[in-house]
């Protein structure tokens, strides 16, 4: 399965495999209301098919009876989901005040000179995106940026760029 999916990636339709049912009925077992296991099924959708995509909406809207609009509009309310033209590393920089103070507009910039993108973009081959996030929880070590699933803490530029170089 790609990591870069595109629009033409996309299929109509998305079904949860066996062994995602499996997990979903687990899962339900966790919360007093069904509608309480939402953000886990959107990740476990993401897991599933790489990423949350409007057919992927549509599929957990179906699995757990809520309309695909409520369901859109709780995944976008969140940056941590792999959304459709992300690219293969996410970029979030978070910009909340601890990390401002702590050199996260030196941060965005740095990236932006590097890869020639604005934060919402990603590169043309699909490699990076960029985003601005708020607090990921990290504050006592800002500046941060999570690529992918990776916490990257206390960074410098130039740990930055070493942790970049790596990807290339
Ligand atoms: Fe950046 Fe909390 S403000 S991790």
């Amino acid at each position: 399965m790609s990591l870069v999916p595109t629009t033409q990636d996309s299929p109509k339709l998305r079904e949860f495999s066996a062994e995602a049912k499996k997990r979903i009925e687990w899962l339900y077992t966790r919360y007093p209301v069904k509608e309480a296991a939402l953000l886990p099924l959107l990740r476990l959708a993401e897991e599933e098919f790489g990423v949350v995509d409007l057919p992927a909406v549509a599929c957990v809207a179906k699995e757990m009876n809520l309309s695909p609009g409520y369901v859109y509009g709780v995944l976008t309310f969140y940056t941590h989901y792999r959304r459709e033209g992300d690219g293969t590393h996410v970029l979030q920089v978070c910009s909340t005040l601890p990390c401002a103070l702590r050199g996260c507009r030196e941060v965005v910039h740095h990236l932006e000179k590097r890869f020639g993108i604005q934060p919402g973009q990603s590169t043309p081959d699909g490699k990076f995106t960029l985003k601005k996030v708020e607090c990921l929880g990290s504050c006592d070590t800002a500046p941060v940026v999570q690529i992918n699933e990776d916490y990257h803490e206390s960074l410098t530029l130039e740990k930055l760029d070493r942790i970049l170089d790596s990807l290339v």
